[in-house]
């Protein structure tokens, strides 16, 4: 029998009962405030990673922690089987600030669960099987979506994969061209490659897509998992110029929605859902009025605090203050979704960089360094990151 640990240590104490997921770094994360993380022993972290970009208004916003706490007071929870005021809300909220003409949003818990229904929606929208996703993709970790996904080793934890998953080149429209034939129900892409190392194509790209959709009668999913929520500086990556205006026919999200509670969504034209019966999709927990309330809360937070206008702003200044640490050699991506290309590793850097308590990201490109910070960071902070990485960059070399 596994001996009990005796310690106050909470590292040694989860290393021992959980199961090994992701490396941890050596922080014990207690309390957050914005883009700060504090430990249990008092120390304050920069966080420009967010805990894998869920963090978008920031640790704890205080608009958002208001709504959670003022719904345990009525409902935790029921089920799409009754009506709610928060659900209403955070559907008609949602919708608001989509993009025409998505219309109609449907709850989930995660962004692989939104994935996933998704490719359903397509599937039943068209009687078609086959989906197109791309080279460097992520779409989550359960069957279908970790199927989708064409990005080193993740399709094959997933063994045996699900049938019906074809491969494309990302920015490449002549090879999606050769495969969307009339078994095709969707093409399905990160419209900004985030895990790939912050990858976009060309505006022009994301147009051809829209066509040979409207062509072939395909649908359109824009997997908005990172992209979505403001993190781009836009609401969504759907319909911004970036992307040439586009607008797919379905839209995941999960991540910054819920600002920490667990929530995901799909966001669908109304041709799409004329296609969906009662009894099509359906999940236990989707929709519950704690994540409802998180929704409101985030968007709220995120419209009243300006937050999208600070992310182009804060964008500018951070671009533009990188240009002074010469070994950044390209900064990828758009708003607060960015890749720091060095011309060698990036992993030096990023653990030289939390030695002095600046948490980022590494990605499947060896030499990119992810920023995926809190929408509210201020140029002050920047201003902390930039000397850090300007020490870290001398020392990890
Ligand atoms: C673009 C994208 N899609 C889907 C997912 C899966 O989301 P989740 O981990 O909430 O299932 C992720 C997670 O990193 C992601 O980055």
């Amino acid at each position: 029998m596994m001996s009990i640990v005796n310690t106050n240590d909470v590292t040694v104490i989860e290393e021992q009962y959980q199961l090994a997921t992701y490396k941890k770094m050596p922080v014990v994360a207690e309390r957050g405030e914005g883009v700060w993380i504090y430990t249990n022993e008092g120390e304050r972290y920069l966080d420009l990673y967010g805990g894998h970009a869920v963090a978008g208004t920031g640790h704890c916003h205080p608009h958002v922690v208001k709504a959670i706490r003022d719904q345990t007071e009525k409902i935790l929870f029921y089920s799409n089987l009754v009506y709610s005021d928060i659900r209403a809300r955070a559907a008609e909220k949602l919708i608001s600030i989509a993009p025409q003409p998505l219309t109609k949003a449907f709850f989930c818990n995660s962004g692989t669960e939104a994935n996933e229904n998704a490719m359903r929606m397509a599937r039943m929208a068209t009687g078609r099987e086959n989906i197109i996703t791309f080279s460097g993709g992520f779409h989550g970790r359960t069957a279908d979506a970790i199927s989708a996904t064409f990005l080193g080793k993740y399709r094959e934890i997933g063994k045996p994969n699900v049938p019906g998953h074809l491969e494309a080149e990302f920015g490449d429209i002549e090879s999606v061209r050769a495969l969307a034939d009339d078994s095709v129900a969707a093409i399905m892409l990160e419209p900004i490659q985030s895990m790939a190392g912050v990858k976009m194509a060309e505006p022009s790209f994301y147009r051809e897509l829209r066509e040979l959709c409207d062509e072939r009668g395909v649908v359109l999913i824009y997997d908005e998992v990172q992209t979505g929520v403001g993190r781009t500086g836009e609401w969504f990556f759907a319909g911004s110029d970036a992307g040439d205006g586009v607008v797919p026919d379905i839209i995941s999200l999960a991540k910054a929605l819920g600002s920490g509670v667990p929530v995901g969504a799909c966001l669908v034209t109304e041709k799409i859902a004329s296609h969906i019966k009662e009894n099509d999709l359906g999940t236990t927990f989707g929709g519950g009025m704690m994540a409802m309330a998180a929704v409101v809360g985030t968007l709220e937070a995120i419209e009243d605090d300006g937050m999208l206008a600070n992310v182009r702003e804060v964008e500018s200044y951070l671009r533009e203050r990188l240009r002074e640490v010469e070994q950044v050699v390209s900064v990828q991506g758009r708003g607060f979704l960015l890749g720091l290309e060095f011309a060698d590793k990036a992993k030096p850097v990023h653990e030289a960089l939390l030695e002095r308590k600046v948490i980022t990201g590494t990605s499947s490109d060896a030499n990119v360094l992810r920023l995926l910070p809190p929408l509210c960071l201020q140029k002050s902070e920047v201003d902390l990151f930039v000397d850090a990485l300007a020490q870290s960059v001398s020392h990890a070399g």
